[in-house]
């Protein structure tokens, strides 16, 4: 890693979530779209802080979900902090609209720019907080020379692209080494499979921000739900 990268601080909202302890950030993509602003409440309700949006563009992942303009409705809709999952190519022609629709953290893929710094930094400088995820299957040693870049590492516990899948076990090894490689102040996020079954291990692994689409949406209340998993990783982290 080259030294000489001056990284800034974590926006002062990710490390709020950091020193939380473990924060639940339930997925849309396992949401009712005809009803938003109503799923959007329940979590409100629910107690979320923060909503994870997949954007798929067919290309990076072989499925397609939502755009600009869905973020830019979520974001009239709700108070939460807008977790933004960008799963396309060229990621940088698109930055600056996602921001302006209201995303509070942005996340692109290494596989879609393996040199992100440049991103990583415009991203900042647009306002939100920066993360850059890594695809199940990819090896995380393609990850960490930037990681002291980002606000927010994600690594995926199941291949991008669809909700529902099972959690890979494996994944927790790229967490361990993107906590190690973090900085203090940043989280460390997984996404894919996490349940009542899953999450002990990967809050144990060094995980801050759980994302869980069918994981929440599934149960018929998103509140008790997203207590009991909160609770079950802050017990996992403090044994
Ligand atoms: C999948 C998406 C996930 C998805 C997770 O590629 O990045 O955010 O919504 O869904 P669950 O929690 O159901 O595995
Ligand atoms: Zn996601």
């Amino acid at each position: 890693m080259d030294e000489s990268v001056k990284v800034s601080a974590s926006a002062e909202w990710v490390a709020e979530t950091a020193r939380a302890g473990a924060t639940i950030v339930p997925s849309l993509l396992a949401s009712d779209f005809a009803n938003l602003a109503r799923e959007l409440r329940r979590l409100e309700e629910g107690g979320a802080k923060v909503v994870h949006i997949d954007v798929m563009d067919g290309r990076l992942v072989p499925n397609i979900s939502v755009g600009v303009p869905v973020v830019a409705s979520v974001r009239k809709a709700t108070r939460l902090k807008l977790d933004v999952h960008l799963m396309i190519v060229e990621p940088e022609r698109y930055v600056e609209a996602f921001r302006k629709a209201g995303a509070d953290s942005l996340t692109v893929h290494i596989e879609a720019v393996p040199e992100p710094t440049a991103l990583l930094r415009e991203i900042r400088e647009l306002g939100a907080a920066p993360g850059l995820a890594l695809n199940y299957g990819t090896p995380v040693e393609k990850i960490l020379p930037f990681a002291k870049e980002a606000d927010v590492l994600l690594a995926m516990s199941v291949p991008a692209g669809f909700g529902g899948q099972k959690f890979h076990p494996d994944a927790l090894e790229s967490v361990r080494a993107l906590r190690a490689s973090a900085r203090p102040d940043a989280v460390v996020e997984i996404d894919g499979g996490i349940d009542v079954e899953t999450i002990e291990s990967a809050s144990e692994a060094g995980v801050d921000w759980f994302v869980a689409g069918t994981g929440v949406f599934r149960a018929p209340d998103y509140g008790a739900q997203i207590s009991l998993l909160r609770r079950l990783a802050l017990d996992a982290k403090s044994k």
